[in-house]
């Protein structure tokens, strides 16, 4: 038996706080219980009444004769801990807990949250919210619609889950509306014990449930979630609205990656780790359920050539714009389709893809002519729209295409620009009917998404590879920068930690002052470059503490002198402090192509990895993607082919490409380092320069920064009475 069964598959419930007021949650509770016909008992608990709703209700949980599953609390906080008490003396495994006034409401509601969370644990329970609305199973083997919503569930295969009880009800609305039914519906609340994650391992192996919904405000462990999100996408797709968009992640941190994340405006980390483990995110509930509509009602096309039919012009070009838009193609037809359309339609219809069939078209044209298409090899999924003409009944068109629906294995999606109505009434006549929709735009989308998922679904699932490091070499030259009392590692440090993960890096010698800079550079062959190093200067370049191209040791050496003296004051030298500069002179690495690699960490996800075009094009092109570690090989190698300046690392007008299977293991190594030391906070390789020939990369400068508590920089975002359900 699974934990969570006790909650989603009871024998009997007892709705501790049923009242005997009409409109009041414990008493919509206990109606909606017995309206949607749960296959179990059903024991209102009430001190102050004999029976509630016609049904004999106890005094207290314990004074129940019959064994009890699942209780769903509905009685003031106050009265909570006590009832709860009374539910694990009588052996209650499962709660809901309706009751609100916790977490949501501070410091206090936190405190009496985790109380509440002991509490349970210490009877072995498990618990849903609490502040939720409810759970929801269609199961016609439990039917228990323990909610206060108004609108009874239709029964399907979709497992939704709602972080805002307040949404639910307008959800449970919407989809009745839509003709979409659910397996499971839980309202969430403040998911004290039982996560996001958990549910999505429940519904992992539910027989019932083919397609899995989520509206979040958080992520609780986003780790643990991109674990799991990974392995079910692969099997179910998972929709999301990720409400609560952030950036305030990006606002404390210093280098370009910091301010690239906070100027994309986006809750990028979220994007990135979404897309990721292959779940499909949305902005809207709205756009939820045009895209669970298409999801739910059609199998997975082979490929991304749509077909259009339809019977306007207009429509047939929004669809067209937005289906390349969104990366499908319009398949061309075979000469031999286009061929079999044309007998069948007037001579001013068009035959080609989209196939515009004129208004004068009944019913059984477009049956026949979707017949055609669909049998067509060069056809995927087919979008029929349809605007009423006079004289002509949508319903008999959508009922001759819904036929084809059971006989082609491919996706068929429909535009019917008709009235409120016609909507209305579809459900009734015509109950589990194909996805429709108003406009050809959200239809497109959908169809589109379907096809992304068919994609994820394709993708190889990439493997994180450990690579040779000095581990320990890297943490002592942390650990030397944080007892020296210094925020930053310094610029030769930065290259060594690169080092230490086998990350090339540009030759360099360093000169502890003027004296010493003839005989380090002897190291080097010229031009160089000269760079200044000083406690607190992380901006070099802004500092005029660059000289690039010096050509012999005459111009290094009065370069040095001019930087002594225009240094005298760095920016971040506190008054009197002595100035302590030193040197790096460098190899002056030419003729490469210029990316950066970043990590910074979002407060609610962790490290954060970007890579783009780097140098001087870094703040003007904003040319970057993001990932969350750890990469795999493939993740690394998308990162790269998914910048817009891809097609220079491949190389323009006959220039070699750079080495892009290497630059990809360069990203790999970097999630390594930031995998293995989590003290670093955040580091930004800028520029790494990459030539052609094979492994030739050179990091000219790695800025990182040292968190100060020996335990590491990252938030930690596992809570700590959070135990997670094991599969
Ligand atoms: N055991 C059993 N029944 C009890 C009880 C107890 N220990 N204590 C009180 N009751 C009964 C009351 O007698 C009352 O029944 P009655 O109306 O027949 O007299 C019923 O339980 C409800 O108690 P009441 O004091 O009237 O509370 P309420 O209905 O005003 O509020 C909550 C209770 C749980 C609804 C309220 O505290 C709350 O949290 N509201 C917000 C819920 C919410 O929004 N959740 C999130 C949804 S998204």
């Amino acid at each position: 038996m699974h934990p969570l069964d006790p909650i989603f598959k009871p024998q009997s419930i007892a709705v501790v706080g049923a009242s005997r007021r009409t409109g009041s949650i414990g008493r919509e509770i206990l109606h909606n219980l017995v309206e949607y016909d749960f296959h179990g008992k059903v024991f209102p608990v009430n001190p102050k009444a004999d029976f509630i709703h016609s049904i004999k209700a106890f005094p207290s949980v314990s004074s129940i004769p019959d064994p009890l599953d699942l209780a769903i609390i509905v009685v003031p906080k106050e009265d909570v801990p006590a009832v709860i008490d009374d539910c694990g003396e009588k052996g209650v495994k499962g709660l809901v807990v309706i009751t609100s006034g916790y977490a949501e409401t501070g410091e206090e509601g936190r405190r009496l949250e985790e109380q509440l969370l002991k509490q349970t644990r210490r009877y072995d329970m498990r618990m849903i919210g609490p502040n939720g609305m409810g759970v929801i199973n269609t199961d016609p083997a439990i039917r228990m619609d323990a909610t206060f919503a108004p609108t009874l569930p239709l029964d399907g295969r979709i497992g939704f889950m709602s972080q805002s009880g307040a949404l639910g009800v307008a959800i449970l609305n919407m989809a009745r509306e839509l003709d979409i039914g659910f397996s499971h519906f839980v309202s969430m609340g403040n998911k004290a014990d039982t996560s996001g994650n958990d549910l999505l391992l429940y519904w992992e192996d539910d027989p019932r449930t083919d397609l899995i919904l989520m509206y979040l405000e958080s992520l609780g462990n986003p780790r643990r979630f991109m674990q799991i999100a990974r392995r079910i996408s692969k099997r179910k797709p998972i929709l999301m609205v990720k409400a609560g968009r952030t950036q305030a992640g990006a606002r404390a941190a210093s280098s370009h990656t910091g301010a690239l994340v906070a100027r994309q405006g986006l809750d990028i980390a979220t994007d990135a780790l979404l897309e990721q483990c292959g779940v499909i995110r949305v902005n809207t509930v709205k756009d939820l359920f045009d895209l669970a509509m298409c999801f739910s009602k059609n199998p997975l096309p082979r490929g991304n050539r749509l077909g259009i039919l339809t019977n306007a012009g207009g429509p047939a070009i929004m669809a067209t714009d937005a289906a390349i838009n969104l990366g499908l193609r319009v398949g061309k037809l075979t000469e031999q389709a286009s061929e079999r359309l044309r007998e069948l339609l007037p001579p001013e219809a068009s035959v080609g893809n989209p196939v515009d069939m004129t208004p004068k078209v009944g019913p059984g044209q477009y049956a026949a002519c979707a017949r055609i298409m669909l049998e067509d090899e060069s056809i995927d999924s087919l979008l029929v729209i349809f605007v009423p003409p006079l004289m002509i009944n949508a319903f008999d068109v959508v009922s001759g295409v819904e036929e084809l629906r059971r006989e082609f294995h491919k996706p068929i999606v429909g535009v019917i620009m008709a009235t409120e109505s016609f909507y209305e009434d579809l459900n009734v006549k015509q109950p589990g009917h194909m996805a429709v929709y108003h406009f050809p735009e959200p239809a497109v989308q959908a169809l589109a998404a379907l096809d992304r998922y068919r994609q994820w679904r394709e993708r190889p699932v990439g493997k994180v590879q450990s690579f040779p490091a000095d581990r320990i070499g890297a943490q002592q030259l942390l650990d030397a920068a944080r007892e020296r009392g210094e925020e930053h590692l310094t610029a030769a440090d930065g290259l060594r930690l690169l080092e230490c993960y086998g990350i090339p890096i540009a030759q360099y010698c360093t000169a502890s002052n003027l004296g010493a800079i003839d005989a380090c550079a002897e190291q080097l062959s010229f031009p160089v470059v000269l760079k200044a190093v000083a406690p607190g200067l992380v901006h070099k370049t802004e500092a005029a503490g660059v000289v690039t191209d010096l050509r012999n040791p005459e111009e290094l050496v009065a370069a040095a002198r001019r930087m002594r003296s225009g240094l005298s004051e760095p920016p971040t030298a506190a008054a009197g402090q002595e100035l302590g500069l030193s040197f790096m002179i460098q190899e002056y690495v030419r003729g490469g192509r210029e990316v950066i690699v970043g990590m910074i960490q979002d407060p609610n996800f962790g490290p954060l990895i970007m890579f783009g075009l780097g140098g001087i094009y870094v703040e003007t092109l904003k040319d970057v993607t993001f990932r969350v570690p750890p990469l795999t090989d493939l993740d690394a190698q998308e990162m790269v082919r998914q910048i817009r300046g891809y097609r220079l690392l491949e190389g323009v007008r006959g220039e070699p490409p750079v080495d892009l299977g290497g630059l990809a293991q360069v990203l790999q190594r970097f999630s390594q380092l930031v995998e293995d030391l989590p003290q670093v906070s955040e580091i930004e390789v800028n520029p790494l320069m990459v030539f052609p020939a094979a492994r030739d990369f050179r990091a000219a400068d790695a800025r990182a920064r040292v968190s100060k508590t020996p335990g590491g920089g990252r938030c930690s975002v596992i809570p700590a009475l959070k135990p997670e359900l094991g599969p």
